[in-house]
Formats: C-alpha cells, sequence, structure tokens
C-alpha cells in the first residue's frame, strides 16, 4: 500500500491537496473581507435619510392629491375624490409605515423584544391601512362603474398585499405567539427576512406601476407633460424609489451588536 507507484504520485497528490487548501482558504477570505466591509459601514446614517424620504414623499403625494387632484373623501358625489385616498393611504400608510417597521431594528434604541413588538404592530398597521387604501380604489371603481383589476398595477398591487399578510401571519406564529422552537426560529430567520425583503421590494414596484398609470390617465385627460403636476408625480415616485434603497441597504447591514462570523446572533430571535 505505501510502496511503489503509489508512493511516486505522493507528492503530487499532496500538491494539489494544499492547493485546493489554498484556494479554499481565499475564497473563505473574500467571503470575510466583503461581510467586514459590509459589517463597518454603521446602519443608523440610512435610516436617517429615509426618515427624510419619508416626510418628503408624504408632502408631495398630499400636495399632489389635496392641492392639484381637488382632495380627499370616503363618501362623495364627486368620485375623483374617493380615488384620490388611494395614493395618499398607499403612500404614507403602507409603504411609510412599512418602511418604519423594517428599519425598527436597525433605527430604535430599545432592546430586541421591545424592537420586535414596534416591528410587528407597525407592519399590522401598514397591512390595515394597505386593505383600506385598495378599498378606496375599489369603491371609486364600483361607484363610477369602471371595472376592477383590469391592469398590471392592480394584480401586482394585489399580490403584494395577499403575501404581506401571508408574511406577516407567518412572523407571528413563528417569532411572537406561540412562537417556534429555537431551532426553527434561527432555521427560517434568513427566510423570513428576505421574503420580507421581496414583499417590500414588491410594494415599491406596485406603487411606481401606479404612479405611471394615473400620469398616463390624467396626461391623456389633458394634464401638460412638462407641467407642474407631471414633474411633482414623477418625483414623487423617484422619492419612493430612492426610499426604498436606503431601507433596503439599512436591513442588508448587520446591526451593531451582531457577530457577522456567525448566526448566534439570530439564535434568540
Ligand atoms: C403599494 C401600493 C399600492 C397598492 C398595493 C395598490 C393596489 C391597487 C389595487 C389592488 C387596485 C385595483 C382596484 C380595482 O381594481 O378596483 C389599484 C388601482 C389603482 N391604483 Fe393602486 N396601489 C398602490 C399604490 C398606488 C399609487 C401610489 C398610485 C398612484 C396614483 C396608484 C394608482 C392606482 C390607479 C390609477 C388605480 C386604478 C386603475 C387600476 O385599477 O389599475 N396606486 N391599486
Ligand atoms: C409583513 C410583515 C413583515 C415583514 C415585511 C417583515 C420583514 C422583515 C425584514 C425585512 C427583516 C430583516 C430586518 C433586518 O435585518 O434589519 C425582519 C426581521 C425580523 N422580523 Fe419581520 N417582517 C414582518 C412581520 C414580522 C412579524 C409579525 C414578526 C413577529 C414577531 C416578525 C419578526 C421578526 C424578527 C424576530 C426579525 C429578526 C430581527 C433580527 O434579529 O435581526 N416579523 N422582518
Amino acid at each position: 500500500m505505501y510502496g511503489g507507484e503509489a508512493n511516486k504520485d505522493f507528492p503530487k497528490a499532496l500538491n494539489q491537496g494544499i492547493r485546493a487548501n489554498e484556494a479554499k482558504k481565499s475564497e473563505r477570505e473574500t467571503k470575510t473581507a466583503t461581510m467586514t466591509r459590509l459589517s463597518g459601514v454603521p446602519a443608523l446614517p440610512f435610516t436617517y435619510v429615509a426618515h427624510v424620504l419619508e416626510v418628503v414623499a408624504a408632502v408631495l403625494v398630499l400636495v399632489w392629491n389635496i392641492h392639484f387632484r381637488g382632495g380627499l373623501a370616503w363618501d362623495s358625489t364627486n368620485k375623483s375624490l374617493i380615488f384620490n385616498l388611494h395614493p395618499v393611504v398607499m403612500v404614507i400608510g403602507f409603504l411609510i409605515l412599512g418602511s418604519e417597521a423594517i428599519m425598527s431594528y436597525k433605527g430604535l434604541p430599545f432592546n430586541k423584544e421591545v424592537n420586535k413588538k414596534i416591528h410587528l404592530t407597525l407592519h399590522l398597521i401598514a397591512l390595515v391601512l394597505g386593505i383600506w387604501g385598495i378599498s378606496a380604489a375599489f369603491k371609486f371603481h364600483n361607484e363610477s362603474g369602471i371595472d376592477n383589476l383590469y391592469s398590471l398595477h392592480s394584480w401586482v398591487g394585489l399580490g403584494t398585499i395577499c403575501l404581506y399578510g401571508i408574511q406577516w401571519i407567518f412572523g407571528f406564529v413563528t417569532y411572537f405567539y406561540p412562537g417556534g422552537s429555537q431551532a426553527l426560529r434561527r432555521e427560517a430567520l434568513p427566510w423570513h427576512a428576505l421574503f420580507g425583503m421581496f414583499v417590500y421590494i414588491l410594494a415599491l414596484a406596485a406603487a411606481q406601476l401606479g404612479f405611471l398609470e394615473k400620469l398616463t390617465f390624467i396626461e391623456s385627460a389633458g394634464v401638460l407633460k412638462y407641467g407642474a403636476e407631471a414633474f411633482l408625480v414623477n418625483f414623487t415616485a423617484l422619492v419612493v424609489i430612492l426610499l426604498g434603497a436606503a431601507v433596503v441597504i439599512s436591513a442588508a447591514i448587520p446591526g451593531p451588536s451582531e457577530d457577522p462570523h456567525s448566526y448566534s446572533s439570530i439564535s434568540d430571535a
């Protein structure tokens, strides 16, 4: 077993082994370096940027619908006012509160238990307001004799709300009541965060489609393509994109107490 031919090949095999080990080591080092770089960037400044963008988006969507579109109403003979509730509630109630909920782990000075309660409560309020905001669009359509669910925006939007509800129920059952085993919570956490980010990005995309669709409608009804209102709507949509970027980046950066080299930080989720 140790003689002749096999022995001749031994240094070659050893060399190959060493080279493979070195390749693995350098791959590990690159990964570690990437993680260290990401964890070296603080999440907090991104949450500040997001708060500012939230205020700007809220002001812009209110100015648009109150000043340019005539105001907001749940009951009115002027059915457009019922529609106007839709973008306002979807941006302020659903997107902004949803953004705050995601950032609660990175932007608040409380312990994890308190942050968790704030996270789940803000997501619940966002979901309820999202359902209300969608009902305003349905009410407007029904009272104006317009078909429901004919557009890509409405399909993506309805899908987003359904997935948001599912994500909330899974999150609640796994991490709050009755709560899964330690192992399940640990295993499920990367999926919860990943799926949560996916649903959030889908909500941003639905809103973009909504802005685009409404602007196309009002431009075909006479609003100037380079007029003040068109600019206002496009800028609001851009601010929403930037808000989404700040929120996603803040969530992707590990928290200050987390050790980037292990998953131990999520075992007590
Ligand atoms: C994430 C946020 C949003 C969601 C989940 C959402 C969802 C929906 C849904 C489900 C409908 C269908 C109502 C029906 O068929 O009767 C709808 C309609 C509509 N939404 Fe949104 N929306 C969102 C944000 C916006 C925004 C910011 C605007 C900008 C103005 C907008 C503009 C419209 C328009 C013009 C309609 C009527 C035409 C259509 O059904 O496509 N939406 N939305
Ligand atoms: C639609 C609802 C929800 C969405 C979109 C969502 C989304 C997210 C996202 C994106 C993260 C990662 C945040 C980060 O790493 O900074 C996260 C973390 C987390 N979420 Fe949710 N979530 C939702 C509902 C819930 C609910 C109801 C609970 C129940 C308590 C929950 C518990 C948690 C926990 C424990 C973490 C881990 C925090 C950590 O240790 O880093 N989530 N969620």
